[in-house]
Parts: structure tokens; sequence; C-alpha cells
């Protein structure tokens, strides 16, 4: 192949890689593993195996926090072996989009897009994740109506309208699934003198975790520690409860979905109650969720086909509209072109 272009999600907790002309090719968690030596040993899967199991001497990494870059040496070297992974074939140097949280500062920008070239792109250009989001969903460009994304990863939830491929109005709160599985710890040790890993969290909030008061309780069987014995012990753990630790994030969210609409005009506001809510990202698949924002909020609400890849997807959609994403003034820009820039802004 002698090169093709390439959506990145870099989420918070997993990068998504899309190819032109394959479709999503990459999907790995956001980790890197460090020996004693600061050498790498372990890269996404990998570095998230060790994660929690504690091998002595081992350092893991998760450099995105809550949606941003919070350690710029990982970052980089998380794009670089994932990009030379995909790009292991090509000839050139790929273009690429990569996605970021729509309240990112113009700082946070310019160094994602440095990391990106840095890592092995010809050229780079930027554009807000609810928008890549609206993509995968199938909210093409030439829609006039505007819609209503709200994506939820594991750091962010990001709240948009999105009309005629711009982002009119939006918000980022930090609560998202990572904050849901830290709510579920707490409770546990709080009432329960349980203590869980955060693995363990996320696996209790998949298979009895829910958006709304389940009408039928559920229980579930874990491992974990006792708080006050240090012994380790089996525990029962029933969805009523977990149900109950997630609920004030959820209701933070649900506050930044008001704000959002508090903001937006009457007409953007009428576009929304007929077009509705659409739901990305992998927390999306929380269940009863969509019934959540439908009793909580009263605008019809639908999770994406796909949400967890949603974003990447998106990506792929702006990689064939690029032309159309121009006149909004996203584009492709080298590093020379973008130091160039500095030098003409300062
Ligand atoms: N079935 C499920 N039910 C609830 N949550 C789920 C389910 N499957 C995955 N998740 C959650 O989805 C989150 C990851 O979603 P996603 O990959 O969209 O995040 P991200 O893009 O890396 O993060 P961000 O967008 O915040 O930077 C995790 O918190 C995970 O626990
Ligand atoms: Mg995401």
């Amino acid at each position: 192949m002698l090169a093709a272009n390439m959506g990145i999600d870099l989420g918070t907790t997993s990068v998504k890689i899309y190819l032109e002309g394959k479709g999503i090719v990459l999907r790995e968690p956001s980790a890197v593993a460090y020996n004693e030596e600061n050498r790498i040993v372990g890269i996404g899967q990998r570095a998230y195996d060790m994660l929690e199991k504690n091998p002595s001497g081992i350092r893991v990494v998760k450099p995105m926090l809550a949606g941003v870059v919070s350690d710029f040496t990982a970052t980089k070297q998380l794009l670089q072996a994932f990009m030379s992974r995909v790009c292991k074939n090509m000839i050139f140097k790929p273009n690429v989009v990569v996605c970021v949280p729509s309240t990112v500062t113009g700082l946070e920008r310019r160094t994602i897009l440095d990391l990106t070239t840095a890592a092995g792109a010809a050229k780079a250009c930027l554009i807000e994740e609810p928008l890549a989001a609206a993509l995968g969903a199938g909210v093409g460009f030439e829609k006039p109506k505007g819609v209503m994304v709200i994506d939820i990863g594991g750091g962010t939830t990001d709240i948009a309208i999105v009309t005629m491929g711009a982002v009119s109005i939006s918000e980022s709160v930090k609560v998202a699934g990572n904050a849901f599985d830290e709510a579920i710890q707490r409770q546990l040790r709080r009432e329960r003198d349980i203590v869980i890993g955060s693995k363990t969290a996320e696996y209790i909030k998949c298979k009895i975790g829910s958006a709304i008061l389940r009408d039928v309780e559920l229980g579930l069987t874990i491992k974990g520690k006792n708080y006050i014995t240090d012994m380790p012990g089996t525990f029962e753990v029933n969805s009523t409860e977990v149900y109950l630790a997630m609920r004030p994030c959820l209701e933070q969210i649900v506050e930044g979905v008001r704000q959002v609409l508090e903001q937006t005009t009457p007409d953007l506001a009428g576009d929304i109650i007929d077009t509705g809510i659409y739901l990305t990202g992998g927390s999306a698949q929380l269940r009863s969720l969509d019934r959540m924002f439908l009793n909580k909020i009263g605008i019809k609400t639908r999770v994406a086909a796909d949400p967890v890849n949603c974003v990447a997807l998106g990506t792929g959609e702006a990689l064939s509209d690029m032309d159309i994403l121009s006149q909004n003034g996203y584009v492709f820009k080298s590093r020379m072109e973008l130091d160039a820039d500095d030098i003409k802004e300062n």
C-alpha cells in the first residue's frame, strides 16, 4: 500500500484507529507499561493486563486523563507504536484526523497536533469528538436540522448540538464510565466494607448496572477483600446498590444536558425535539440509559449502532468529507505549516 489516510479516536480508556478503505483496524487500551529503568515493557492490551496485578518494578501509565493528554511522553509513545503497527506496509506517511473533546484549549489542540506529527503523520487535523460521533451515528452534514449527541466514554461525557457540519453548543462533563466504576468501589467500601479493584467494578457495572432502577433485582458474586480484616473473600452484590452508587454521577450528566439545552436557541431546540438525542461511546451501553434521558429530559433518545466505535467511524466519514469540512476550518496541516501559523500569530 502506498498510503491511506487515518482517523484516530484518542480516548481515555482506549485508542481506536480507522484506516481509509479498511475500517476500524485497531482498538487497544490507552496504557503504557514501564520497567524500573523507564523502558517500555508493554503498550495497549499488554500494558492494561499488567494494571492492578502489580508485577514488581512495573509501572503502568494511562496517558489520557478525562479526555486530555496528561502524560505527553507516554501519549507520543502510544501513538507511535499504534500508528507504526497500522502503517507498517505503507510507503508514504498518512494524513491523520484526530478527535478531541469539544472543550480542549488552544494549547492542548496544538500539543495533540504536535504529538500526532511527531508520531508519524504527514499532516494532522483535529475534529471535535461530538462532531465525529454524530457522523459515526449516521447524521450527515447535508442535514440542515440540529441534533444532540451525548458521547459517554471512560473519562468524559461530551454533550453537543451539531448542525450542518459544525458544533454549535457543547459541554464536557468529567463524569463517565470511570466515574461509575469509582462510585461502585466507594459504595461497597463505605457500606459493606468490601474492597474491589477497578476492573471488578467495571465488570459489576456491565453485568448488573442500570441507569434506572431495575424492576427485578439482580445479584452477582464477586471476589474482593474485606476492608477491616484485609482478608480475600467472595461477596454477593445486587443491582439496587449498584444503581444507587451510580445515581449521583448520572444526575451530573443529566445536569450537563440541561445546561446545553438552556443555551440552545428556540429553533435549534425545536429541531432536537424532532431529531432526538443520539447516545454514543462505550458507556452508552449502560442498560436503560436511553430511557433515563427520555424520562428526565423528555426528548426521544436512541443509542447509536456500534456506540464504542462511533467516534472512530465518524473520523472515517470525516476523511471522505474533507472538502465540506474544510469550509468549516477543518484542514490538514504539516508540522511546518503549524509552525508558520505560530509565527504569523505572534
Ligand atoms: N456494557 C457496558 N455497560 C456500561 N459501560 C460499558 C459497557 N461496555 C463498556 N463500557 C464502558 O465504556 C467506557 C469506555 O468507552 P469508550 O471507549 O467510548 O471511552 P473512551 O473513548 O476511551 O473515553 P473518553 O471518550 O472519555 O476519552 C468504559 O468506562 C467502559 O467501562
Ligand atoms: Mg471517546
